[in-house]
């Protein structure tokens, strides 16, 4: 484990639920059952944005020498290699497409998992991802943290490609995925719009907002 700087040996890293009244306003529109599929999708992008906010607050900063049409000045900037946003599919691409408006020079990867629906374990069936992990922050995307069994498979695949600063952000989490993660991962920091009650017996957040692939996507 990494420890968290300025924290005790052992402190796992924060769950950070964005409380903004933006968030929450936009969550409960997409947690309606009658919110079409095009306002779901544009709502996930709007949303993405904020928790994007959120979820680089800690970047470390440098500053670098600027020439200002007046002065030479030290202005801050984000150190270090460009971020690499790890979607895991398919409807982490739901919220990466928001996030790179915000950063359009993030490195993207994709994580293929999808959840047995038998065990509900992960199974991995694509894997692709930036260069120089060890160098760049990591945020990985997926709007639903539920048994946390793939999140923690898709960090797991990114610590062994060299990752070590890793971000963990999704739209709604359960209290099983949050611990599932803290106990695998309690390294990796997770930002969320809202914890919710508990999982039902397939593996659904509740209350939640149900498939978010296919809410996003129009599947079914
Ligand atoms: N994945 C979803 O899309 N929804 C859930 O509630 C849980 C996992």
């Amino acid at each position: 484990m990494t420890d968290i700087p300025n924290t005790p040996p052992g402190t796992p890293a924060p769950v950070t639920v964005v409380d903004h009244p933006l968030v929450q306003h936009k969550l409960t529109l997409m947690r309606e059952h009658d919110t079409s599929t095009a306002s779901f999708r544009q709502l996930l992008r709007e949303i993405s944005l904020l928790l994007a906010y959120e979820v680089t607050r800690t970047l470390p900063m440098t500053t670098k020498t600027i020439q200002t049409p007046l002065v030479e000045m030290e202005a801050p900037t984000i150190e270090g290699k460009k971020l690499a946003l790890i979607s895991i599919l398919r409807a982490g691409n739901g919220l990466m497409d928001g996030i790179l408006d915000l950063i359009p020079a993030a490195r993207v990867g994709f994580v293929g998992l999808y959840r047995d629906p038998e065990s509900l374990q992960p199974v991995q069936y694509y894997f692709k991802v930036p260069q120089h992990l060890e160098d760049r922050t990591c945020i990985v995307v997926d709007p639903m943290l539920a048994t946390g069994n793939s999140s923690a498979a898709a960090v797991d695949l990114l610590k062994k490609s060299g990752a070590r600063d890793i971000r963990f952000l999704c739209l709604l989490a359960a209290p099983e995925g949050i611990a599932r993660m803290q106990e695998a991962h309690p390294d990796v920091a997770i930002v969320t719009a809202a914890i919710d009650s508990h999982l039902n017996d397939h593996g659904y957040i509740v209350p939640g907002l149900g498939d978010a692939g296919d809410r996003m996507f129009g599947t079914k």
